[in-house]
This record gives C-alpha cells, sequence and structure tokens, in this order.
C-alpha cells in the first residue's frame, strides 16, 4: 500500500469550496492508501503568528469536520503537526538545500504574499522568515513520512515541486535517502461563492461552511446571487447566471436540477419557491454531516483519542525516518 500524506491549515472550518474540491477526495482515498492527515499547526502560524487562540481552536474544528464527512480514523492518520519535532528538525537540515531566490519564485507563495498584505505589506516587504520558508517546512511534512503521493489541488503543485528538488538535492549530497514524492492532482472543481464570485473563500464572506446551522443556510441562500434579469415571478431567466441553480446542482438529483433549469428558463419559477427548495435540499446533504458532528461535539474526548493515536502512529514513522536521515548526514551520534 501506498503512503500517501497531506494537510491542512487549521484556520477555519471546511466550506463546500473544500469539500467539492477536495476533501470528496480522501473519501476515496482512504480506502486505498495507507493515509497520514496533518493538521498543520505550525504552517497555520505562519500566517497567523499572532493569533495562536484562531489556531488551537480550529485543530479541533477541523479535525471533527473531517470525521463528519466521513473520513475514517481507522483507515487514516489524523495528527498535529507540531506535536511531530522530527518535522521542525528536518527543516532546519533541508533549509540549506534551497536558495531564498528559489522561495521566493515559488508561485503559491507569490500569490499569498500579495494576497496578504496586510501582514506582509504592499510589496512584501514584512514576509517572515518562517512564511517564506514554509514550503521547506511541508517538504519535511511529506518526507518525514515517505510520503509517496500528496493529493491537492493545482495551488499544491509548486509546493510538491519544491519538496521533489530539496529531495533530489539531499540524495544527491547525503545519498539516496529520501523519496520523490509525486502530486495527486485532484479535479481541482473550483467552488464559486454565494455572491458569484469564481472562489468561495472564508476571506470572501461568500462561503456556505458544512457546519452552518439550518437557519444560517436558510439566511445565506436567501440572500444568494440570481439572474439579475429576472424581476417579476414569472419572467424567464438564465439559471446559469444564478448561484442558486449553481448549488442545486452541487446537491440536489439530476431530475430535479432538469426540472429547475427548464421551469427557470420557461419563466414558470418563482425565485423564492427555488431558494426553498434548495435550503431544503442544502440541509438533506448536510443531515449526515451533522449527525455525526453532533456525535464528536458531545464527545469530545473521542475527537482527542483520535488526534492522540495517529500522532503515536505518525511519530513512530518520523522516528525511523529520522534515523536514516541522520546517518546519511553524519549526525548519528548515539550510533
Ligand atoms: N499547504 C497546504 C495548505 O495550504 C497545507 C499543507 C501542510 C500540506 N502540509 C502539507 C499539503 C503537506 C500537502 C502536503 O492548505
Ligand atoms: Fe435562479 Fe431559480 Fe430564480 Fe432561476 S428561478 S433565477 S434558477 S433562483
Amino acid at each position: 500500500m501506498k503512503t500517501i500524506l497531506t494537510g491542512l491549515r487549521p484556520t477555519g472550518n471546511l466550506h463546500l469550496g473544500h469539500y467539492f474540491g477536495a476533501c470528496v477526495n480522501y473519501l476515496k482515498l482512504q480506502d486505498e492508501y495507507d493515509f497520514y492527515l496533518e493538521i498543520a499547526d505550525v504552517q497555520g502560524l505562519t500566517d497567523n503568528f499572532f493569533n495562536p487562540e484562531k489556531v488551537r481552536h480550529n485543530v479541533k474544528e477541523i479535525t471533527i469536520d473531517l470525521l463528519s464527512i466521513g473520513l475514517d480514523s481507522s483507515k487514516v492518520h489524523f495528527f498535529i503537526q507540531s506535536r511531530i519535532p522530527e518535522i521542525a528538525e528536518l527543516t532546519v537540515f533541508y533549509s540549506n538545500l534551497v536558495t531564498v531566490a528559489r522561495l521566493h519564485r515559488n508561485p503559491t507563495v507569490k500569490s499569498e504574499i500579495a494576497q496578504k498584505k496586510e501582514i506582509f505589506g504592499n510589496e512584501g516587504e514584512s514576509i517572515t522568515y518562517g512564511f517564506l520558508g514554509y514550503p521547506v517546512s511541508q517538504a519535511a511534512d511529506i518526507t518525514c513520512f515517505n510520503g509517496e503521493l500528496v493529493p491537492g489541488g493545482e495551488d499544491q503543485m509548486p509546493l510538491v515541486e519544491q519538496c521533489r528538488e530539496i529531495v533530489r538535492k539531499f540524495n544527491s549530497i547525503y545519498g539516496d535517502t529520501l523519496k520523490e514524492p509525486e502530486i495527486l492532482l485532484s479535479e481541482n472543481k473550483r467552488i464559486k461563492g454565494l455572491d458569484g464570485n469564481d472562489k468561495m473563500g472564508k476571506s470572501l464572506g461568500n462561503a456556505i461552511y458544512l457546519v452552518d446551522s439550518e437557519e444560517e443556510i436558510s439566511k445565506k441562500i436567501m440572500g444568494a446571487v440570481t439572474d439579475e434579469n429576472k424581476i417579476k415571478r414569472d419572467d424567464p431567466a438564465n439559471p446559469n447566471k444564478c448561484m442558486v441553480y449553481y448549488y442545486h446542482k452541487l446537491v440536489n438529483n439530476k431530475e430535479n436540477i432538469n426540472k429547475v433549469c427548464d421551469e427557470c428558463q420557461k419563466g414558470t419559477r418563482g425565485c423564492v419557491q427555488c431558494k426553498k427548495e434548495l435550503i431544503e435540499s442544502m440541509n438533506n446533504f448536510l443531515s449526515d454531516f451533522r449527525a455525526k458532528r453532533k456525535v464528536y461535539e458531545e464527545n469530545p474526548e473521542l475527537v482527542d483519542k483520535i488526534l492522540a493515536d495517529g500522532t503515536r502512529e505518525a511519530l513512530k514513522k518520523a522516528k525511523e525516518q529520522m534515523v536514516k536521515v541522520k546517518k546519511a548526514m553524519k549526525l548519528d551520534y548515539e550510533n
């Protein structure tokens, strides 16, 4: 069984963008691979170092979200990044194998710096060593467990590529030790926001969270962007210009989706009714998630145990890897 590893920054709850963009894939992968799932608190701190409570709180939140979508802790090793000191150690070792210029050229890092002007400055002049270096730490995440495949979207490609370069450099200097990982590219289905924006995102304020209550779902869907040309109930409209139709397509069945499309085009469907139907379908879609989530919320010790067990197994694997790395680097003083 091949080893796969992926990580998530614990900076907020999962929304439909995460779910359809990445997490549904994990549900399949958990049956086919030895799956390590890292709650990347250290990486989360690289752009939230001033807000440790947020990261701490979301470690548990995101773990509960991931369990409640159906990830099975008997198949997936859930672990917390900061609890594996070997990752931090590897990060230091790898930092010699990458140039600062190369990190500045990493497209994902570049676009994140541009998006986070309030932290890193308009021209990126306040960029921290830690944030610039997070691809090195991510290379440590992956190689610490001999990760062969890294499931992720296109934004993760430059990070996996940078990891591959570090691995090649390491192996060429210290001898063949590390495996070069490959990305397992998810069909990076980008989910649009309630406002029609191409991307659903927390900072954009246009997201539907899996954890949203029935009231929140109602309020959000009632406010979703529809075809602006439809004014009266009987006006024919273009469903493809409407976010309500867009979400119907995500959570409704084929027959109903066709009905919505057809009636909208003919002008025999009012937007209020259409939104009410979507609210019902969305609540149905979320009902399994909500039931599972309730169990974890009422029994937080279950979550603690899952994280403790996963972390213990991850630690075992990391220690084995560290012996090899230190031997290759002539840091094996104990042997
Ligand atoms: N960079 C990822 C993100 O932005 C999170 C992450 C941390 C990760 N470590 C990883 C992804 C290792 C893949 C492999 O969400
Ligand atoms: Fe959108 Fe439905 Fe209104 Fe058509 S009828 S514009 S699909 S909300």
